[in-house]
């Protein structure tokens, strides 16, 4: 049978209605992976049942911030909420560089309520600036750009942040002199990356991590050659992450 785009639809019926009549969720996982292996041999799946695909507080978080059928970043985020697990004990406020529609801001600011902590969130809120020579061809000035609405409606019943829109590291200075214990760098790009780092670093509190969303993919050359060049010269180690993210932990 030849697929072509008129019968995808009707292919796609048939696998579903095929999945439908497996026995249980594990034999549809092997169906999903011989599919997948067929369509995108370089994509490998991962382990069946893994425990955060049934965490329905997480996903419902993940549903309400995200358009529909938009799965792409549901791991990095898990990622991020368990990574603040690391700074639960340590002193410091919360920081991020990229901030979009609030979508890792509501994450941010869900645990330093409760803890009493600060969070400072950095952004134009329109979009990128101009790439630069380290930065590739994929994005363009202006991708993502939201205005702070979106940001400001998310975190509406929240009040531990402050927003300061504006272009990296414009502002980073009326953040205040608070130690800080986590910072989340989202920028895509080579300078913003680099800026973020350059300046909140030094400030990071002993043990406080820096989580970067977009180290490991392909779009974002110069966001890991931002982190590679800056930590080149420091004692820290860069942990790259299969979902895309790293993280760094300051030692002293
Ligand atoms: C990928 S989005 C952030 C996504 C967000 N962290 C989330 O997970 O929902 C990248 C953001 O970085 C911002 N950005 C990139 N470079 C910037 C710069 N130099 N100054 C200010 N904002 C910048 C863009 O405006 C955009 O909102």
């Amino acid at each position: 049978m030849k697929i072509n785009s008129n019968n995808l639809h009707q292919v796609l019926q048939a696998i579903r209605d095929y999945a439908a009549d497996k026995e249980n969720d594990a034999e549809r996982y092997v169906l999903a992976e011989h599919l997948s292996m067929a369509a995108y041999p370089k994509f490998k799946f991962s382990e069946f049942g893994r425990i955060f695909l049934e965490d329905e507080e997480f996903l419902s978080y993940y549903q309400s911030i995200m358009d529909p059928e938009n799965w792409h970043s549901l791991d990095r985020k898990y990622v991020m909420s368990q990574t603040l697990n690391l700074v639960t004990n340590l002193p410091g406020d919360f920081v991020e560089c990229g901030v979009y529609k609030g979508a890792t801001a509501l994450l941010l600011c869900r645990v330093a309520q409760g803890a009493g902590r600060s969070v400072h969130l950095f952004d134009s809120f329109e979009g990128l600036p101009e790439p630069g020579s380290n930065d590739g061809d994929y994005w363009k000035a202006g991708s993502f750009a939201a205005g702070s609405k979106p940001t400001e409606e998310i975190l509406a019943s929240f009040s531990c942040h402050r927003i300061y829109k504006g272009w990296i590291p414009d502002r980073f200075a009326e953040a205040g002199d608070e130690p800080v214990a986590f910072v989340h760098i989202d920028v895509d790009l080579f300078q913003p990356t680099w800026d973020s780092l350059e300046y909140f670093y030094p400030r990071l509190s002993p043990g406080g991590i820096v989580l970067f969303d977009d180290y490991g993919f392909l779009s974002c050359p110069g966001a890991k050659k931002a982190v590679d060049d800056f930590f080149a010269d420091k004692p820290e180690q860069i942990v790259s992450l299969s979902t895309g993210q790293a993280l760094v932990q300051k030692l002293f």
